[in-house]
C-alpha cells in the first residue's frame, strides 16, 4: 500500500540570545510592565543581533527537528519556509538548503504574516498526499524586530522573534486529520509591513517607485476582534473535517498573539485552560514561528506525547486564519 497519509515525527525550536523585558522596554516608550502584563501576558521576548540571521535561526531549528525525526538532510524532498521577514526578498528557503546540505531537496518561502505555519502545513500535506514527495521539513520563522517602530507602543510592546520547525513524513496512517483555511484582503489595512516607495523618474517614458517597507502598523482592537470571532470559528470547521469532538482533543496551540485572546478562543470553544500551550510570556508574538516553538518546547518538555490530538490554529495580516487538527507522531 502506498505511504499517502501524513506523520510528524520531530520538531526543533531557535530563539536569539538577546532576551529583553518589560521594564527594558519602558525606557524606550511610554509604558509600563503592568501595562503590559495585563493587556497581553508578555513579559520578555527574544531579539535578534545583526549576526542572529533568518537564515541562521530556521536552520539551527531545521536541524533539531532533523535530529529528533531521525532523518538526515540528504533525505529531505522539501524544504517549506513559512516568513514575513526574509533575509532576502527573493526568498530564504533555499539559503536554509545549502544551510543543511539538503542537496536533494525544493526549497521556498511562503507568506502568510502569523498564519504561516499553518498554512506551510497544508501546503506541505498536499504533496505528501498525492505521493510528489515524502520527507518534509516545514519551518516557521520571523524576525519581526527588524520592521517594527521601536518608538510606537501600541506594537512594539507585542513582538519578538524566533523560529520552530517540524518534519511531516508519508506514514501509512494519516495524522493529519483535517483543516480549514481562510482569506480576507478586504480587512488587509488593520495590519501592514507595506512597502512604500517614492516616485522616480528613470526616462520621460518611466516613472517607477523605489522605496522600502514601513514599519509594522496595526488596528489592535480590530485584530482582536476578528481573531476571538475567527479562530473558534474555523478550529470548529478543521474538526468538523476531523470528525472529531472538541473533547477528544488533548492540547489548543493557538497562534500566541496574545493571552487574552488565548483565553478568549479557548473559553468559546470550551476547551479547559490546562489544554491551552501558552508559552508567549517569554517569548512575545514571534509570527510564523510561534506555533512551532511552542509544539517544539511542549513535545521536549514530554507535554505532548504520541498520538496526542492537537487544533492548532494561526491567525494574522492578510488577513488569514487557518486550523489544523492533527496527532503527534507516527
Ligand atoms: N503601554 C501603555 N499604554 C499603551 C500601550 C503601551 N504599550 N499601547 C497602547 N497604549 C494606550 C493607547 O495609547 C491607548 O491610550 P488612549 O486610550 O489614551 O488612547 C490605550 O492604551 C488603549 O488601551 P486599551 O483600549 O485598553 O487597549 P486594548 O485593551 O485594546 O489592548 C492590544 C491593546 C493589547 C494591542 C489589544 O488590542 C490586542 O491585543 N490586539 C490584538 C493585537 C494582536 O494580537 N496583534 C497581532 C496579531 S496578528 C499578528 O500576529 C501579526
Amino acid at each position: 500500500m502506498e505511504n499517502l497519509g501524513i506523520a510528524f515525527t520531530g520538531s526543533g525550536s531557535e530563539v536569539p540570545v538577546t532576551s529583553i523585558d518589560n521594564n527594558a522596554l519602558a525606557e524606550l516608550v511610554e509604558t509600563s510592565d503592568e501595562w503590559i502584563t495585563t493587556r497581553t501576558g508578555i513579559k520578555q521576548r527574544k531579539l535578534a543581533s545583526k549576526s542572529e540571521t533568518l537564515t541562521s535561526l530556521g536552520a539551527a531549528a531545521g536541524r533539531q527537528a532533523l535530529s529528533a525525526a531521525g532523518i538526515n538532510a540528504s533525505d529531505l524532498d522539501l524544504i517549506l519556509l513559512a516568513t514575513s521577514t526574509p533575509d532576502d526578498l527573493f526568498g530564504t528557503a533555499c539559503r536554509i538548503q545549502a544551510e543543511l546540505g539538503a542537496t536533494n531537496a525544493v526549497a521556498f518561502d511562503l507568506t502568510a504574516a502569523c498564519s504561516g505555519f499553518v498554512f506551510g502545513l497544508v501546503t506541505a500535506a498536499q504533496y505528501i498526499r498525492t505521493g510528489v514527495y515524502q520527507n518534509v521539513l516545514l519551518i516557521g520563522a520571523d524576525i519581526l524586530s527588524r520592521w517594527v517602530d521601536w518608538q510606537d507602543r501600541n506594537t512594539c510592546v507585542l513582538f519578538g522573534d524566533g523560529a520552530g520547525a517540524v518534519v511531516m513524513q508519508a506514514n501509512s496512517h494519516d495524522r493529519l486529520l483535517g483543516f480549514e483555511l481562510k482569506s480576507d484582503g478586504t480587512q488587509n489595512h488593520y495590519l501592514n509591513l507595506a512597502y512604500t516607495g517614492e516616485e522616480n523618474e528613470l526616462v520621460k517614458e518611466a516613472t517607477i517607485s523605489q522605496g522600502n517597507f514601513a514599519p509594522i502598523t496595526m488596528n489592535g482592537k480590530e485584530v482582536y476582534r476578528f481573531a476571538v470571532q475567527r479562530v473558534p470559528e474555523v478550529v470548529d470547521k478543521a474538526l468538523f473535517h476531523a470528525n472529531l469532538s472538541v473533547d477528544k482533543l488533548d492540547w489548543l496551540i493557538l497562534h500566541q498573539a496574545n493571552q487574552r485572546i488565548l483565553d478568549a478562543v479557548a473559553q468559546r470553544l470550551n476547551i479547559p485552560s490546562y489544554k491551552v500551550i501558552s508559552n508567549l510570556s517569554h517569548y512575545g508574538n514571534t509570527s510564523a514561528a510561534s506555533i512551532p516553538l511552542a509544539l517544539d518546547e511542549a513535545v521536549r518538555s514530554g507535554k505532548i506525547k504520541p498520538g496526542d490530538s492537537i487544533a492548532a490554529s494561526g491567525f494574522g495580516a492578510g488577513l488569514t486564519w487557518g486550523a489544523a487538527i492533527f496527532q503527534w507522531g507516527r
